[in-house]
């Protein structure tokens, strides 16, 4: 059996998806069900529903075997795990955003609201900046005065434009991850092997 740790949310149940078209099913919506170790009814796989960030954290441990997780959460995570594949879903970018009037003089302190504090570091690596961490509704710091800017995930661009805030700088691209735990993967390596080929030839 392979221990499978999914992202709780959008990212996870298009993930699922492409599991039930491997043919892997469980008897219980993932929309709505409570449940958080959910078994394949051929008892091939396990899928455990992890938040989104969490979800690097249970692989490295060797918890689960392998886990799908945003590039986002991976990198700003920092975890020491396989990274497998990119399954080219949950496309998005990492963006420096503003309010639409707002001019980064580059002399004072930038104030920066975000989820993501270690790649903000390491984006403003000669910046005088002054980070607030954030865990949800980024875009409403800046309107509200709490920071200058933000560094968040853009992917349709909506929430930008329906707050009047701009794109001011694009500092990755981001995808969907299939990651394996060092340990678990040497030992399991042939069945992770064939599922990863699996989900590969699945995706587009
Ligand atoms: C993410 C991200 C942005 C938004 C971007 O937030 O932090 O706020 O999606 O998507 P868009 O460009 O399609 O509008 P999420 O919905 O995960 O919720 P959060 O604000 O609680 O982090």
């Amino acid at each position: 059996m392979i221990d499978i740790a999914l992202p709780k949310g959008r990212l996870g149940e298009k993930v699922y998806e492409l599991f039930e078209n491997m043919g892997y099913s469980v008897n219980e919506s993932l929309k709505t069900t409570r449940k958080l170790v959910l078994e394949d009814s051929n008892k091939e796989v396990r899928f455990f529903l992890i938040k989104p960030s969490d979800v690097a954290v249970y692989v490295e441990r060797g918890v689960a075997d392998i886990g799908i997780v945003g590039k986002d959460s991976l990198i700003e995570s920092g975890v020491d795990v396989y990274e497998l594949l990119d399954l080219g879903m949950g496309k998005c970018s990492m963006c420096v955003c503003s309010p639409i009037n707002y001019v980064d003089d580059g002399r004072k302190t930038l104030n920066i609201a975000t989820k993501y504090p270690n790649i903000t570091r390491d984006y403003y690596i000669n910046r005088d900046i002054d980070i607030i961490k954030l865990n949800g509704s980024i875009e409403l710091a800046p309107l509200l005065g709490l920071s200058h800017v933000i560094v968040d995930i853009v992917e349709t661009g909506g929430t930008l434009r329906e707050n009047n805030l701009k794109v001011d700088a694009k500092i990755m691209e981001l995808s969907a991850r299939v990651i394996a735990s060092k340990s678990r993967y040497n030992f399991n390596k042939a069945a992770i092997d064939n599922l990863i080929n699996l989900m590969d030839t699945r995706t587009i």
